[in-house]
């Protein structure tokens, strides 16, 4: 399976919690042998990036030039993300701008992780082509409640229609979780208040990697 850790901008997962973040994914990462990728900041991306494979959470449609205040999908790159997520819930972006920013990361050699709400969106998208889709029912994020116990066929469904390799997300918070979502055809799950806010990150970690 593959882990991906979203450290949104919550308090413990920023600037040197990132740090003490990363420290802990890529310790169980080389102790399970998992592929575990971590999702900071993007002021936190070039000493994350050093210690795990690194995801950016958004970039901007734009193209290098007068777009001040945006983030460019080169910077990323060269802050040293080799790929990022795109229209996460809580940064949501246009199919045109999904698009444009697909093409964008394949010609400059970033993977794309796309998140849907529901099937519909996940169908859309997929026409698309980016390297990953992830499905994350937005009312169940953060509650410890997961997709893969309370909506099994939100996961089932969209494998059926779409040939994008599959992530799912939302309330992810237990080793049995993690199962579920793998027998219901999932390659991956992105996991974040579970494992941020813990108290011990490495180890509620390492108990959900299986
Ligand atoms: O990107 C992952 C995220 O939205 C899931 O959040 O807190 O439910 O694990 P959480």
């Amino acid at each position: 399976m593959l882990y991906v850790i979203n450290f949104k901008t919550y308090l413990e997962a920023t600037g040197d919690g990132a740090t003490r973040l990363a420290n802990a994914i890529k310790k169980v990462s080389e102790e399970t042998n998992s592929e575990i990728i971590a999702c900071p900041q993007f002021t936190d991306i070039p000493k994350v990036s050093k210690m795990v494979p690194t995801f950016s959470q958004h970039i901007d449609p734009i193209l290098p030039g007068p777009s001040t205040g945006h983030i460019l999908a080169e910077a990323v790159k060269e802050a040293g993300a080799v790929g990022t997520l795109l229209n996460h819930s809580e940064k949501r972006i246009s199919l045109e701008e999904i698009d444009f920013l697909i093409k964008r990361c394949r010609e400059i050699g970033l993977k794309t992780m796309v998140c849907c709400s529901n099937v519909e969106e996940c169908e859309k998208i997929s026409k698309l082509k980016p390297d990953y889709i992830a499905i994350e029912p937005p009312d169940l994020i953060g509650t410890g409640r997961s997709i893969s116990k309370e909506r099994p066929g939100l996961i089932t469904d969209v494998r059926r229609t779409v040939d994008i390799p599959l992530l799912c997300g939302a309330g992810i918070s237990s080793r049995e979780d993690v199962e579920k979502a793998k027998e219901l055809g999932a390659v991956g799950v992105l996991i974040s208040s579970e494992v941020v806010e813990s108290k011990d990150p490495y180890k509620t970690l390492k108990e959900m990697v299986i």
